[in-house]
Parts: C-alpha cells; sequence; structure tokens
C-alpha cells in the first residue's frame, strides 16, 4: 500500500500531530517490541476483514507485531495461522507462521525475530500448546512479552472494550486502584472478568513498562495512534508521591518532564517561585504543583511527559489531588487539547482574553478574586524557544 495512503488514512483516525508523535515512538523503539495482538477465534472467523486491514497499514508503515493465535482456545490455531497469511500474502504483506509449543523455546524466539527483521509479520500459533490451561498460556504469552520487551499488548474483542454491565466500554482500567472493584462488583461480565485477571497475571509476570489494550480490530489504529486511544487501556498503575514544596525533587528531571508536555522551554526562574504541594509520578511522567495563594489553592502546573500522554496519569495525579483539596483553580489557553476534559471536571469556568480559567469547589465570593489571580499569574515558560516532543 502506498504510503501517502496509508499516511492519509492515519490522518482520519486522529491528529496528525498524535499520529506523527506515535509513528515517531514506534518507530524509535526496538522492531520486535511493538505490539504482540492477540486474536481469538471468534475475531478470525468473523472479523478478519478489519485484521487484515489493519495489518496490512501497519506493515506499510515498517510496523511488525506478532500475531498470537489461540491464546484462549489453541485447538484452531494452526488452521488460523494459515487463513491469515493467506489473506496477507495476497496483498504481498510478508508474513511466517510460527509454531509455539507448551515452553517458549529460543528456537521460537529466534524464528520470531528472524521473522520481524525480515519485515514479515510473525503468525505465532499456540495450537501445540492446546493442552496447556488459558493461565499458561497467558503465561506462555508473558514470556515471549519479557523476551521481546513487546510495550503493548493488543487484545482483539468483537467489543468496544471492557464493558460495564450497562454496555458502556471502560477507557482506562488502572489496577492498582479498580482491580478489585472492578472484578467485586459485577461490573464485568463473566468472560471479560477472566480476561481482566489473566491481564493482571500479564502484567505482575513483566518487569518493563507495558500496557494492554482491549479493542475491537475496527477501532485498533485509532488505539494505538490516538492520545486518546480507543477500547479499553489497562495498565499496572503508578505510585504518586507528593512533596511540601520542590527542595527535594529533582530539579532536572521535573524540567525535562514540564518542557517535555508542554513543548516550551522553562524561564530560569521558575524554581524560585513558591510551590506548597506537588505531585509527582514515581518515574518523574507526570507532575501537578498546587501553590497556597491568599485567593484560594492555584495549580499552576499540571504536566505529563509527551510520550506517556494519554495512558492515564494525568488521572492518576488529579485523583490524588482532588482527594487532598476539595477547592482550587487554575487556568489553560483556550486551544489546549485538555480544554474539554477540564470542563467536565470544573464546577465553572470563564472565557477571558487569551485564557480559560477553571475552578473547584469555590464559594461564589471567592471566584472573581481567584480569576483576577489566575489571570495576572507570570507565564513561567521563555518566549519562542519550543522543545522537540
Ligand atoms: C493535560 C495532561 C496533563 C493530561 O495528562 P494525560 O496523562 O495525557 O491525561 P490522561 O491520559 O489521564 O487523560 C485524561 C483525559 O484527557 C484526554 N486527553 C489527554 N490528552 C489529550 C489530548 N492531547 N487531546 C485530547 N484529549 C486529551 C484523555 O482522552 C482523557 O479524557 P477521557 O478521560 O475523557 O478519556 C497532559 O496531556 C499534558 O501534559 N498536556 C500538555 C501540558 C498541558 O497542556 N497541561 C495543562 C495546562 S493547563
Amino acid at each position: 500500500m502506498e504510503t501517502e495512503i496509508i499516511q492519509r488514512f492515519l490522518e482520519s483516525v486522529g491528529s496528525k500531530a498524535d499520529v506523527d508523535l506515535y509513528l515517531k515512538l514506534f518507530r524509535a523503539q526496538k522492531k520486535e517490541s511493538f505490539a504482540i495482538i492477540a486474536a481469538g477465534d471468534p475475531i478470525i472467523k468473523h472479523a478478519l476483514d478489519p485484521v487484515h486491514f489493519d495489518l496490512r497499514i501497519l506493515a506499510g508503515l515498517g510496523l511488525t507485531p506478532v500475531l498470537l493465535l489461540g491464546l484462549y482456545e489453541g485447538r484452531e490455531a494452526d488452521r488460523q495461522a494459515v487463513r491469515v497469511k493467506e489473506w496477507l500474502v495476497e496483498d504481498a504483506v510478508p508474513a511466517q507462521i510460527v509454531s509455539c509449543g507448551p515452553d517458549v523455546s529460543v528456537a521460537t524466539l529466534d524464528t520470531v525475530r528472524a521473522a520481524i527483521s525480515g519485515g514479515a509479520i510473525p503468525l505465532v500459533s499456540l495450537e501445540a500448546a492446546k493442552d496447556v490451561t488459558p493461565e499458561g498460556r497467558f503465561r506462555l504469552l508473558a514470556t515471549m512479552a519479557c523476551a521481546l520487551e513487546t510495550r503493548k499488548i493488543v487484545y482483539l474483542s468483537r467489543r468496544a472494550g471492557l464493558e460495564a454491565q450497562d454496555g458502556k466500554p471502560l477507557s482506562d482500567v488502572n489496577l492498582a486502584t479498580d482491580y478489585d472493584a472492578l472484578l467485586a462488583n459485577g461490573t464485568l461480565s463473566r468472560r471479560q472478568a477472566s480476561l481482566l485477571r489473566h491481564v493482571k497475571q500479564l502484567l505482575d509476570n513483566v518487569p518493563h513498562r507495558m500496557s494492554v489494550a482491549v479493542v475491537n480490530p475496527l477501532h485498533l489504529l485509532r488505539e494505538l495512534f490516538t492520545v486518546s486511544g480507543a477500547g479499553t487501556l489497562i495498565r499496572r498503575g503508578s505510585r504518586i508521591d507528593r512533596y511540601p514544596n520542590l527542595d527535594q525533587l529533582d530539579h532536572p528531571r521535573l524540567t525535562a518532564l514540564i518542557e517535555s508536555a508542554f513543548g516550551k522551554r522553562l524561564s530560569p526562574t521558575f524554581f524560585l517561585e513558591p510551590v506548597d504541594r506537588v505531585y509527582v509520578e514515581e518515574g518523574y511522567r507526570g507532575a501537578a504543583l498546587l501553590r497556597a495563594t491568599p485567593v484560594g489553592v492555584y495549580l499552576t502546573k499540571f504536566a505529563v511527559e509527551r510520550a506517556a500522554q494519554g495512558e492515564g496519569i494525568g488521572t492518576e495525579l488529579w485523583s490524588a489531588m482532588t482527594r487532598d483539596f476539595p477547592s482550587f483553580f487554575w487556568r489553560a489557553r483556550p486551544d489546549n487539547a485538555i480544554g474539554p476534559w477540564y470542563v467536565k471536571h470544573c464546577d465553572g469556568m470563564v472565557r477571558v482574553g487569551e485564557w480559560h480559567v477553571f475552578w473547584r469547589g469555590l464559594g461564589v465570593s471567592e471566584i472573581e478574586p481567584a480569576i483576577r489571580h489566575a489571570l495576572s499569574a507570570p507565564v513561567d515558560f521563555l518566549p519562542s524557544t519550543p522543545v522537540a516532543s
């Protein structure tokens, strides 16, 4: 497929900035670490067309996922692999069938790696492991993901993602905070609850950074190439650390994080301004900085490094912040993409010139002084010094 057609299709899936960002990220990784896509029997039977289209686009972009067949039910996996291969080969997309037994052998991994480095999509069949329990097959997947240092596992589903019983898909599941509640209150169907348990087991067994997406093949490319994603993104969840000021923080790391998030250079006076509460994601991938002012608590920075945006870290910081602070206010540029999300999470907002000012939990008499404060706060970035994302 021609590169230009592929690029145009991807831009219809998400914004050009998002697509370019993810392409850059995926291409910067080791080729074999891109993704493992697990497609079950019903997907191959009823949704092979979109899967095939997704794989063609990815191959056209030089991205080579591993397609895993037989993760839940191994009996038909060899035949499914042959079927997928026939479809791909017809469109001149190179693919190679790889059989995986009850252990992921060195030979299997070598074959997968060789296929990928030769530009062929490995179609890994677990039929030879069909007598292993589903738990065992998820362990095989974990072993493979560890060896390839896979960054994303995609579980293709006929549904939109993990769905609550009202049929609404859950966009983000943080295992650290949501797992017990999701299993305890019968939110998920029996099948999806079992998938969630297996995903937890998988993420617990993989030491490197990896996420799992449950997505319909029709939305796979949107999941991979947009910040907002599609389907359900399941993450191990991060620890959010709290600090009373900036003193104990690693200033260069915090600077790098904020500059990457905003794409601008911080003013050298930034660390001289007082800050009264800081929330930092354990790996310095996100931070929120709050300042106590005479008119209330001001959220002065809310940032997640560019490469990690859309993974839910912002939401985790937000929950930590809102648990501790019932009221605060903040501002954003009108063209900031996060605006609609702020609207959902504020009690009120006002548009004034080049700023939107938002607040939560303020009394009526506190709103006007807070707006004035937000509008007069200094800009913490140097003018026209963009930072490459
Ligand atoms: C704003 C920011 C901190 C959010 O952090 P994040 O980790 O990306 O946020 P999450 O992944 O938790 O997503 C939170 C919501 O924002 C949405 N969102 C995040 N980035 C988005 C973007 N670029 N475009 C559209 N929506 C976006 C997500 O879809 C999600 O919405 P949902 O809950 O309705 O699905 C982060 O995007 C960022 O650092 N942006 C640049 C700096 C910035 O503008 N900071 C705020 C200045 S006021």
